[in-house]
C-alpha cells in the first residue's frame, strides 16, 4: 500500500506521527484569555496554576488541547503531535536530527500534565513543534445531545511566506501527505491541506506575509451543536470572521472568531475521513463561491476576512517556550 504523495511516495509506517494533540499560546492578558477559552469557547480548565493552565476538550481522552502561558508579548509557544511508541519518538528525533533539523530537547520524560515521553524541535520556520507518546488518558465523556462545546482539537493552520519549503518540511520529515490545495487565480497556490491520518486535514499551511497562527479548529459534536455554538459567541458579542458556511476542501463546516488577542478559532464538523487508497489531491480555485462556502450562507471571503487571519508576526519563531 503506497500513498500518493505529490510527486514523493511515502509508505504509511514511515509516518510516524499519529494524530494533533494540543496548541499552546501565550498571552499577555492572561485572566481574559482564559475567561474566553472557558466560560465562552467551552473548554475545561483541568490543571491550572497561576499564569498556566492547560485546557481539555469534554469529548477527547488528550489531557489538554490548548495550553495558556502568561507572557509579556502574544506568540505561539508549540504545536504539539502524538506518535505511537517512545521507539518511534526516538527513531523520528533521530532522523530529523541526522536531516539537519534543530532539535530544541531530546526525547525525555515530559513534565507536563498527563507526562509521556517526547521531544521538541523547530520547524524550517521556526515554530517550536513536540512530538510525543505514552502521555496518560484523560478521563473524557461523550458530549451530550445540543451541548455546544468542542469535542476535541480538529486542526491548526499556520501561516508562512514560505509555503511551499513549509510543505516540503512537513511532508518529507514528518510523513504528512497533501489532501487538496487551494489556489486564487492571480495569486496562485495559497493554502495545502496535510493530513497524517485519515482526517483529511490536522494541518494546514496558509501562505501570509508573516509566520503566525491562522487559526486553531475545534471539532463539535454534529451540524446542531456547531450552530449553537455558533449562535452562542454571536450573542456573546465574540467578533465573527468568517462564516458560518461549510468548505469544499475537507466537506466541514466552518465559524471563525477572533479570540480577546486577535487569533482566530474555528468551530467545524463533520470534517471528511478519507480512504487513503484511493483520494487523489484536488486543486480548488477558492474564488468559486462553491468551493469557499457550499451553503452560501457565509459572508463573502475578501481581503478583509483574509487578513483577519495574517494575525500579528509570531514572536516566538526559533525562540522555544521557556516551558
Ligand atoms: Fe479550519
Amino acid at each position: 500500500m503506497i500513498i500518493l504523495n505529490g510527486d514523493a511516495t511515502v509508505p504509511p509506517n514511515e509516518r510516524l506521527i499519529t494524530h494533533l494533540r494540543h496548541v499552546d499560546l501565550a498571552v499577555p492578558d492572561f485572566g481574559r484569555e482564559f475567561a474566553f477559552f472557558t466560560e465562552t469557547w467551552g473548554l475545561k480548565a483541568e490543571n491550572t496554576e497561576s499564569g498556566l493552565a492547560f485546557l481539555a476538550a469534554e469529548g477527547s481522552p488528550e489531557n489538554y488541547c490548548v495550553r495558556l502561558r502568561e507572557a509579556d508579548q502574544k506568540r505561539i509557544d508549540l504545536i504539539a503531535f502524538g506518535a505511537a511508541t517512545s521507539a518511534d519518538v526516538d527513531k523520528l528525533a533521530q532522523r530529523l536530527a541526522a536531516d539537519g533539523v534543530r532539535l530544541v530537547t531530546e526525547p525525555d520524560v515530559l513534565k507536563t500534565p498527563g507526562g509521556g515521553y517526547g521531544f521538541r524541535f523547530f520547524d524550517n520556520d521556526g515554530r517550536t513543534i513536540e512530538v510525543s507518546s505514552g502521555v496518560e488518558v484523560r478521563r473524557h465523556r461523550q458530549v451530550e445531545e445540543g451541548e455546544s462545546i468542542p469535542v476535541r482539537l480538529s486542526h491548526v493552520v499556520v501561516n508562512t511566506p514560505n509555503p511551499e519549503a513549509t510543505v516540503e518540511f512537513y511532508r518529507s520529515h514528518l510523513g504528512f501527505a497533501v489532501s487538496d490545495t487551494l489556489m486564487h487565480p492571480r495569486m496562485g497556490e495559497m493554502m495545502w491541506f496535510l493530513r497524517t491520518n485519515p482526517f483529511h486535514h490536522s494541518l494546514a499551511i496558509a501562505r501570509g506575509p508573516h509566520v503566525a497562527l491562522h487559526h486553531a479548529s475545534f471539532e463539535m459534536r454534529g451540524l446542531d451543536e456547531y450552530l449553537r455554538g455558533t449562535g452562542r459567541l454571536l450573542r456573546a458579542g465574540v467578533e465573527k470572521v468568517w462564516g458560518p458556511g461549510r468548505h469544499t476542501a475537507g466537506n466541514n463546516t466552518f465559524s471563525y472568531f477572533l479570540d480577546p488577542h486577535g487569533n482566530t478559532v474555528e468551530y467545524t464538523t463533520e470534517l471528511e475521513q478519507l480512504d487513503e487508497d484511493t483520494w487523489h489531491p484536488h486543486l480548488y480555485d477558492f474564488t468559486e463561491p462553491m468551493v469557499a462556502d457550499q451553503w452560501g450562507t457565509a459572508n463573502p471571503m475578501n481581503e478583509l476576512v483574509a487578513s483577519k487571519s495574517f494575525n500579528d508576526p509570531d514572536l516566538g519563531v526559533f525562540h522555544a517556550p521557556p516551558i
